[in-house]
């Protein structure tokens, strides 16, 4: 018997660069996604590579139409309505809010669709829950300033989340500030919108963007709990238990530096300030972060609510190089392979027990509620001639993942909500694809961008609206 409490927020997630399209429309302006094509060209752009601000003529870019949520979030949300959703996690565009992102003025038609999104959720009984950045920044703020490399951005993110506090104080309670924030290391301009130049120390960059991220962060938790009493708002961490391959105590201890690495980020949020392991780092690493005077004391008094996070696999790693050679796909990182479990199409590894490990271990480090803010299998599906799609594949996973989840539970983990992620078919984030579909809705439409835009119900639509249904009883 599963014993998930009550108001438990089951629903999903889904992010604006991936779903809305309507890239230029109602004075929104370029954002840093809209500028990453499909195939090879993609990750080189991702990692830093950027070589031009304006998107070349002739390439297709997934973002700029996506599944055209923005003009059909009615129809959408009827579909998560029917699945019975008690929650659905969006993404707000900076790039609506503030075209430019450095604008004095916000964007009246960018507040006004979040203003309509927000009330037909609501009209659905869904409670809306917003990520503030989930991966697209302003082009303009790239190219003026650097992106995030740049202390300019904590001040024009505050503009931006005052705003969005100020406006939507009436209709949003749970936030969160910066999607999946340890990505910054693994793809910079995604996470940060870096583009570096040759030479640079790529590492220096990173974490001086990263602390901006910090101070941007509870610089935003601040306004949220004096704009908004009772509001919740929390990070939001890309996670997955890194193993160690052998007991060799070497191994071990790599392992755990490989989750600090992500941990770093969550220990200034929630615990409000930076560990010693990350002073020895920079040490170590001849890195100087630049902080203002008041850094420390922001960072120690407006920390996180709660702790979201992503889960899709666990990781591998090792100090041997041969067996290093063995990886595999991920959530961007890489990992050795697991002889102990399956992997995804795209290769990335399938360990529903992962889920509830990593449950445990930032339970037990934080102590504080956490939220399970994407989880899903990204996998090709076949729409029959009956316009039916039989995924029994993604009801396997999702059900091994939620039962796990279920599982820490009762290990005394407080979790309030599951979103899985793309509950209908939107742009995969690291390779452009449409044909990597993680939904219980599909959508026409291909890597090329053909199709009708029509939507399907596919068999894990009706599956997910009995767990839904029966709080997580009948899996
Ligand atoms: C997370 C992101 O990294 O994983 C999402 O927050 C992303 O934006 C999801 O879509 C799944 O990854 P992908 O590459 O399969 O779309």
């Amino acid at each position: 018997m599963n014993n998930f409490p009550k108001g438990f927020l089951w629903g999903g997630a889904i992010a604006a660069n991936q779903a809305d399209g309507a890239y230029l429309a109602d004075g929104k302006g370029l954002t840093t996604v809209d500028l990453l094509p499909t195939g090879e060209k993609r990750w080189p752009i991702m990692d830093g590579g950027l070589q031009s601000f304006t998107p070349e003529p002739g390439e297709f870019y997934p973002s700029h139409d996506a599944i055209d949520f923005y003009h059909r979030y009615k129809e959408d949300i009827a579909l998560f309505a029917e699945m019975g959703f008690k929650a659905l996690r969006i993404s707000i565009s900076w790039a609506r809010i503030f075209p430019n992102g450095d604008d004095e003025k916000p964007n009246e038609a960018g507040l006004q669709f979040y203003d309509q999104l927000f009330d037909e959720l609501w009209k659905n009984g869904i409670e809306p829950i917003v990520t503030i950045a989930h991966f697209d920044v302003p082009v303009h703020l790239v190219e003026t300033y650097g992106g995030w490399r740049n202390r300019k951005l904590v001040h024009l993110f505050e503009t931006y989340t005052q705003t969005l506090f100020t406006r939507y104080k009436e209709k949003i309670k749970y936030w969160m500030t910066f999607n999946e924030i340890n990505m910054l290391l693994h793809a910079p301009f995604l996470g940060a919108g870096l583009v570096f130049q040759e030479g640079e120390n790529r590492t220096q960059i990173q974490y001086q963007a990263a602390h901006h991220q910090l101070v941007a962060s509870a610089l935003a938790v601040k306004a949220c709990h004096e704009t908004i009493p009772g509001a919740q708002i929390g990070c939001m961490l890309a996670a997955g238990t890194v193993y160690p391959y052998s007991c060799n105590p070497d191994d071990i201890f790599h392992a755990m530096e490989k989750d600090r690495e992500s941990f770093f980020f969550i220990d200034v949020q929630s615990r409000g300030e930076y560990p010693g392991y990350a002073k020895r780092f920079f040490q170590d690493h001849q890195l100087t972060i630049e902080m203002a005077e008041s850094d420390e004391e922001l960072l120690k008094k407006y920390t996180v609510d709660y702790i979201g996070f992503s889960y899709y696999s666990s990781q591998v790693t090792s100090t041997d190089p041969e067996i290093l050679k063995n990886t595999t796909g991920g959530n961007i990182f890489a990992s050795i392979d697991n002889p102990y479990v399956e992997k995804s199409e795209w290769g990335w590894i399938i360990d529903s027990k992962g889920l509830r490990i990593t449950a445990n271990q930032l339970y037990d480090r934080y102590q504080k509620p956490l939220f399970v803010v994407e989880n899903g299998l990204g996998a090709v599906d076949q729409l029959t001639p009956e316009g039916e799609i039989h995924d029994d594949y993604r009801i396997n996973y999702l059900q091994a993942h939620i039962e796990e989840m279920a599982e820490a539970i009762k290990d005394g983990v407080d979790i309030i909500g599951y979103t899985s992620w793309g509950p209908i078919d939107i742009v995969s984030a690291s390779t452009g694809e449409m044909k990597k579909r993680y939904g219980y809705i599909y959508v026409d439409r291909d890597n090329n961008g053909s199709g009708t835009l029509k939507r399907y119900r596919k068999k894990s639509f009706y599956w997910y609206k009995q767990v839904i249904e029966t709080n997580g009883q009948k899996l």
